[in-house]
């Protein structure tokens, strides 16, 4: 539900989110990685029968050393956590095993069946949702002419067949195309929850972290 109350306005908040890229990484943690590592170049030494073209991954490793602090940092105003296209649902599986009550939303169906093994394989109680990311009306938002990758996606909305909605997250996790990083903060801040944070991996080493609030 879009909470516009009152005359009060959203507005994102860039937060100074100092995550440390040298924090080591635990074992447990690293045994996770390694067979994400694994699953990644089986699918990449076979990329052509599968080609998938939306599909990059973010650095695992990082995102895992932000979440933490995050986590640690209590800077959530709750537990809830949503991948906004989860891919092969690896950082939905990192979030799940801080102890995030994690979901992933992916639009690709051979991915959603990855992420789900991904998940089994490792017993992370998080939900991989089949569908589009991108709440009903959203699309509005982005300019005219726009060619975002993320809007091309032909598949039902995720949170409706789940009877979800964006605002039930306390966090939301994104990885976007150079370019539409802008529209997806938009979707962000007109239907996220007051106080929700938007984690965004923009390429290596450049990791924000945003806050909605509002002001009137
Ligand atoms: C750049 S990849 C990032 C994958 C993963 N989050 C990561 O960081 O490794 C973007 C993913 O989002 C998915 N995607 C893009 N737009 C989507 C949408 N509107 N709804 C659901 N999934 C979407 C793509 O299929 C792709 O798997």
């Amino acid at each position: 539900m879009n909470r516009h109350r009152g005359h009060s306005i959203p507005e994102l908040e860039l937060l100074d989110f100092p995550w440390d890229d040298s924090l080591p990484i635990p074992a447990t943690v690293q045994s996770v990685l390694d067979s994400a590592d694994e699953q990644l170049q089986a699918y990449w030494d076979q990329w052509h029968q599968r080609p998938i073209e939306q599909y990059v991954a973010c650095d695992f490793r990082d995102v895992w050393r932000a979440l933490y602090e995050i986590t640690q940092s209590k800077l959530a105003t709750g537990n809830t956590f949503c991948e906004w296209g989860c891919g092969f649902g690896i950082v939905t599986g990192l979030a799940s095993q801080l102890g995030w009550e994690a979901v992933g939303i992916e639009a690709e169906s051979f991915l959603v069946d990855r992420a789900r093994a991904f998940l089994k394989l490792h017993r992370f109680p998080g939900e991989i949702l089949h569908g589009n990311f991108l709440p009903h009306g959203s699309e509005r938002l982005a300019r005219s002419q726009s060619n975002h990758a993320c809007l091309f996606h032909q598949v039902p909305n995720a949170y409706d067949q789940h009877d979800l909605e964006l605002d039930d997250y306390a966090m939301v996790f994104a990885y976007p195309w150079p370019g539409e990083h802008h529209f997806q903060q938009e979707v962000f801040r007109h239907y996220a929850r007051e106080g929700a944070l938007l984690l965004m991996f923009l390429g290596p080493y450049e990791i924000e972290l945003y806050r909605k609030t509002s002001s009137s």
